[in-house]
């Protein structure tokens, strides 16, 4: 898949070492290094985002490249529809008539959350909103191809037992969906950057992803995670390998429980108590 990188790795570190850097820069016009493969196209229906660049698709998230040109072709299935970065300063409208069309380039590594404002389900927050990452080109073009579900077709479907599972093992007493508790927010974990107080990075995806959950279950001290000095307790003989390849599902399906391989999640989701912030 031709996305590989267009901008120099060196670029792309130094833009994201420098703080004072306006994270997005948003054109009205083509810029002139934009090559027109470099599209995504955006699409958004009650109530939720899907995006597509070549033939790979994602459900409510997208990674950029830093230092790239995309044009971003937002269409809407139904209605109007509003796509709202308020810290990127991108405020977009998709009408069912029209596309909308902008070029951004982002400058920075990072990731954001689009705001609901036009479509929005209370009870599922997580609706309408759109997860932008940022990330150096290699790491975008990865992202694009294996991202989130790739190959992942699991034969049962143990999502909903996941959640059964960190509600009676009491996991949401420390955790909470959205919001950092004693320990960090889940919902949005497995695709996010994660940071070890020793300043490893690791991005929560693949087996380096599912390898940092069960870590994160049997041997909290292996990656104890940046800004929270207490480690989590260790669950090693409360939980097998099927409960854990359970909670691993959980994770995967929790950006986008609405996917047919997390087939019973929003139901289970139902099922409080779910601390959404
Ligand atoms: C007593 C509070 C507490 C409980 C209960 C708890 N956690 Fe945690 N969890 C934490 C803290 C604190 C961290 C961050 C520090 C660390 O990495 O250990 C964390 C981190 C994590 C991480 C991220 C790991 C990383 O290193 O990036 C995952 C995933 C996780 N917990 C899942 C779970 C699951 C699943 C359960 C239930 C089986 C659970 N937690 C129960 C406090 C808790």
């Amino acid at each position: 898949m031709p996305l590989a990188s267009r901008t120099s790795p060196l670029l792309a570190v130094v833009l994201s070492a420098c703080n004072s850097v306006d994270p997005i820069s948003i054109a009205r016009e083509a810029p002139a290094t934009w090559a027109p493969e470099d599209t995504i196209y955006l699409n958004g229906q009650r109530y939720f985002w899907t995006s597509r660049w070549y033939d790979t698709r994602a459900t409510n998230r997208i990674a950029l490249p830093v230092g790239t040109p995309v044009k971003l072709v937002i269409a809407s299935d139904d209605r109007e529809h509003r796509l709202y970065f308020p810290q990127l300063g991108l405020d977009i409208v998709a009408s069912p008539e029209r596309p909308a069309e902008v070029w951004v380039t982002m400058q920075t590594a990072g990731e954001w959350r689009s705001r609901c404002v036009q479509e929005c389900l209370p009870e599922h927050p997580e609706a309408m909103t759109l997860n932008l990452l940022a990330l150096s080109p290699e790491a975008a073009d990865d992202w694009w191809k294996y991202e989130l579900w790739g190959e992942w077709e699991p034969e049962s479907r143990p999502a909903p037992h996941g959640a059964e599972l960190l509600r009676t093992r009491n996991c949401m007493n420390c955790h909470a969906l959205d919001a950092p508790g004693a320990g960090p927010p889940l919902r949005n974990f497995w695709g996010s950057i994660a940071m070890a107080s020793d300043g490893r990075m690791l991005r929560v995806h693949g087996e380096p992803g599912i390898a940092l959950i069960r870590d994160s279950v049997f041997a909290p001290t292996a990656f104890p995670l940046f800004g929270y000095p207490t480690p989590m307790p260790s669950y090693v003989g409360q939980l097998d390998d099927e409960q854990l390849e359970a909670i691993v599902a959980l994770f995967r399906c929790l950006p986008d429980p609405y996917r047919q391989t997390c087939e019973g999640l929003p139901e289970a989701l139902a099922q409080g108590p779910w601390r959404l912030d």
